[in-house]
């Protein structure tokens, strides 16, 4: 059977393993690949609006090159990098990356809060093995619509049947509706009167969370929305007081622009200054967390904190790489490198690592992201929202919205938007790689989302791929094709609001 990799969709199924639990009828959303694979007689060019990787044009592959060959030829670093690593990553990224944080989320360099990863699946995978156990840990709580692939990770760590969908509006995540979840899931155990079960030992240098809860605050993925400050305020604020993990896939942080095209209204707009995409928007949970007192489910002396951030150089430089990195508490980043794998193996990527580090104190890495991601992602994001409007009008509104209030920047890889007349995504999806070859993200069963992810096909492509998705929206709206006008835009959909 077919495998399926970050963000491909396999060939063989089209719903994810596993999805978060309804908490709510409407609240459960994943991306899901479309329904057929792509069909090698069709005869029109295959268009993945689905993948979401970066186009191969996107690789700094000239840059990795050269960072493999000065790394290659100085013994001093060549021999570390091809033996087995420090339990917390190879020592000159840690602190290159230390420093490379501080400067871009404005926060003091330590090198003790980073260990390095395997990305961030691998991350999310090692942080359920250190800090959850099957028993002890109620409930994974996932914003929704959540990152599709990471159901998996929390099911294979015994969590399949305890993930539960927690709705986000503008500003991120519903915190009415998670804290309800909270109590009442603590509720029901304090009734069940069992003794509180542990499979694990957490040892002197780890501890077990109560509740895990998922997020991608900024750019997420899928929906694009980044989590206003206060909502991630009010999150910590619970994740402290119900003793969850706050587990936030930063990946698409430094990936941020300002858009080709906004919604031109004043009240949406930006705060008037124009933002330094060379510096985070908001502060990550973690960098919210650091000047607060130790929280009350710390045991004495340590401080493991509620929320860590995991972080990817899979969208930065490339996934092939399969390296990343976690920014959290002292206590938690050492607990973190004792996971049993990593004792044994030394930090994921050893190699990898040490070749990023040559990438990035060079000053390589940071000038792709500036010079090259930004300005291209940036392009492309106009691209499709342009397109989009021509031929699905207003619609398309939020998808160039990523923060509550402000117009002004957006980020990641994807625009997510509703589709009009009520249209079932799924469905859409199916005709879209039926009819026009075309692959598309969409939002579960009964949902009308889809998501289009700008990073991986090339512009024409991008174009021409939105253009197909009109022409299918279309049809199933008016049972036939769309009308071209003279100047070769199909007309748009703005009456069918
Ligand atoms: C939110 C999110 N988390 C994690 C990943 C995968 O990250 P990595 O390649 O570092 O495992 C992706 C990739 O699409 C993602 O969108």
């Amino acid at each position: 059977m077919a495998s399926s990799t970050a963000e491909t969709p396999s060939s063989e199924s089209s719903a994810p393993q596993a999805q978060p639990q309804q908490q709510q009828p409407s609240s459960t959303r994943t991306v899901n690949a479309s329904a057929m694979a792509s069909d090698p007689g069709h005869p029109k060019k295959p268009i993945n609006l689905l993948r979401g990787w970066p186009s191969a044009s996107l690789l700094p592959t000239t840059a990795l090159n050269a960072a493999s060959q000065r790394l290659l030829g100085n013994p001093s670093l060549a021999t570390p990098a091809l033996l087995y690593g420090p339990d917390p990553g190879f020592e000159p990224l840690r602190g290159a990356l230390a420093a490379w944080l501080a400067e871009f989320y404005g926060t003091p360099s330590d090198i003790e809060r980073v260990a390095v990863s395997g990305g961030a699946s691998q991350s999310v995978a090692c942080i359920l093995q250190s800090f959850t156990d099957p028993a002890y840990t109620r409930a994974v709580w996932m914003v929704a619509p959540c990152y599709f692939l990471a159901c998996p990770i929390f099911a294979d760590a015994g969590f399949g049947s305890r993930m539960r969908a927690v709705p986000e509006d503008e500003e991120g995540i519903e915190l009415a509706v998670l804290e309800a979840g909270l109590r009442k899931s603590e509720e029901e155990d304090a009734a069940a009167k069992d003794e509180k079960k542990c499979f694990k030992d957490p040892g002197p240098h780890r501890k077990l969370y109560r509740h895990v809860i998922y997020c991608v605050p900024s750019f997420s993925n899928p929906s694009g929305k980044t989590m206003s400050l206060r909502r991630r305020q009010g999150l910590l604020e619970l994740a402290r007081r119900y003793d969850a993990l706050v587990i936030c896939d930063d990946v698409y942080d430094m990936l941020q622009w300002r858009p080709a095209t906004t919604t031109s209204s004043p009240s949406s707009s930006s705060t008037g200054e124009a933002p330094d995409l060379n510096k985070a928007l908001l502060p990550r949970l973690t960098d919210l967390e650091r000047p607060l007192g130790p929280s009350p489910h710390d045991p004495p002396g340590q401080r493991f904190g509620h929320a860590v951030s995991n972080g990817s150089f899979s969208k930065l430089a490339g996934p092939g790489l399969r390296t990343g990195w976690t920014e959290s508490a002292p206590d938690f980043a050492y607990g973190l490198s004792q996971t049993g794998s990593t004792r044994s193996g030394g930090a994921p990527s050893q190699f990898a690592a040490a070749v990023v580090y040559e990438l990035l104190v060079s000053g390589g890495l940071a000038a792709h992201v500036r010079d090259k991601l930004r300005p291209a992602y940036r392009r492309r994001h106009g691209l499709v929202v342009e397109r989009a409007r021509e031929v699905l009008g207003p619609l398309t509104t939020g998808m160039v919205r990523s923060l509550a209030g402000r117009d002004d920047v957006f980020g990641g890889y994807f625009v997510w938007f509703r589709l009009p007349g009520g249209l079932k995504a799924d469905e859409v999806a199916k005709r879209c790689q039926a009819e026009e070859n075309l692959a598309i993200g969409t939002g579960g069963l009964f949902a009308n989302e889809v998501r289009l992810c700008f990073a991986w096909e090339d512009e024409a492509d991008l174009e021409d791929g939105v253009a197909r998705l009109g022409k299918v929206v279309w049809r199933m709206l008016h049972g036939k094709p769309m009308e071209v006008a003279a100047g070769g835009a199909g007309r748009g959909l703005d009456e069918l609001k």
